[in-house]
């Protein structure tokens, strides 16, 4: 009877040792946290998301390429670009935006200022998205952004209107953008009362300026703050 017990645990032991051994292999095999887009798979076809950070998706490659070709020369795309072009123009003129500058546009739809910003010069644009659009915006959620404090010098977003919740998406900005950095952000044209309100969420950060804009015929507001050069 003792033996057998003995004999029974020592199974138990080993299928536990086995479970244990393949729950670190696979945390091993796990995609990491902050996601690095990788280079386009070499049989789109048979590969599927992993996990909510994997960039690439399983539609195939060729078509999509057609599609953004099409797209990226209408009319349509060009005038969208240059309008947001316009927008960042009065920045760089402050010294706000320098082309070595890495900045993230957050909720960048189909990647119009991802685009409007790569054309500007600025080198190092990440555009980020519910829905991604490749290879221009990649998925990630706006409240909860899978990247690194401080790894941005500027975050821009043109949809802070639409935001779930306001407050998170502001601080999720500031995050990740250095101290002494800058958050930049559109909604629809409003007075000071509510430019002030905007602000308020974000806390570590000071007003620069704002101004009403026409943004592809829509008016809107825009809101310059920089973040503050040490957390209080
Ligand atoms: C930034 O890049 C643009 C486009 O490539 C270029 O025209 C401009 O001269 C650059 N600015 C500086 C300060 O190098
Ligand atoms: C923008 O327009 C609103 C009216 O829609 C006005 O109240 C506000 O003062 C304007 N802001 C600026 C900076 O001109």
């Amino acid at each position: 009877m003792d033996k057998q017990i003995h004999t029974f645990l020592h199974k138990l032991s080993f299928v536990a040792i086995t479970i244990a051994s393949i729950t670190l292999v696979s945390l091993f095999l796990r995609t990491p946290e902050t996601c690095v887009p990788p280079e386009a798979p070499s049989k789109p076809h048979l590969r599927f998301p992993k996990s909510t950070c994997d960039f690439t998706t399983n539609r195939p490659h060729l078509p999509s390429d057609k599609k953004n070709n099409r797209l990226w020369s209408s009319r349509d795309w060009n005038n969208k670009l240059h309008s947001i072009s316009l927008l960042f123009l009065p920045i760089r003129d402050l010294g706000l935006l320098p082309n070595h500058s890495k900045i993230l546009c957050v909720s960048a739809g189909a990647g119009h200022e991802v685009a409007a910003l790569s054309r500007l010069g600025v080198e190092d644009v990440t555009g980020v998205e519910i829905f991604d659009s490749p290879p221009l915006v990649s998925r990630a959620d706006p409240h909860n952004l899978p990247f690194f404090d401080a790894a941005f010098d500027f975050a821009f977003t043109a949809r802070f209107d639409e935001a779930l919740f306001p407050a998170r998406f502001a601080a999720e900005m500031e995050r990740v953008v250095r101290p002494g950095g800058v958050c930049f952000v559109l909604v629809g044209e409003c007075g000071p009362r509510e430019v002030r309100d905007v602000v308020r969420l974000f806390r570590n950060s000071r007003f620069v300026s704002s101004s009403n804009v026409s943004l592809v015929g829509i008016r809107m507001t825009s809101i310059l703050m920089r973040t503050r050069k040490s957390y209080s």
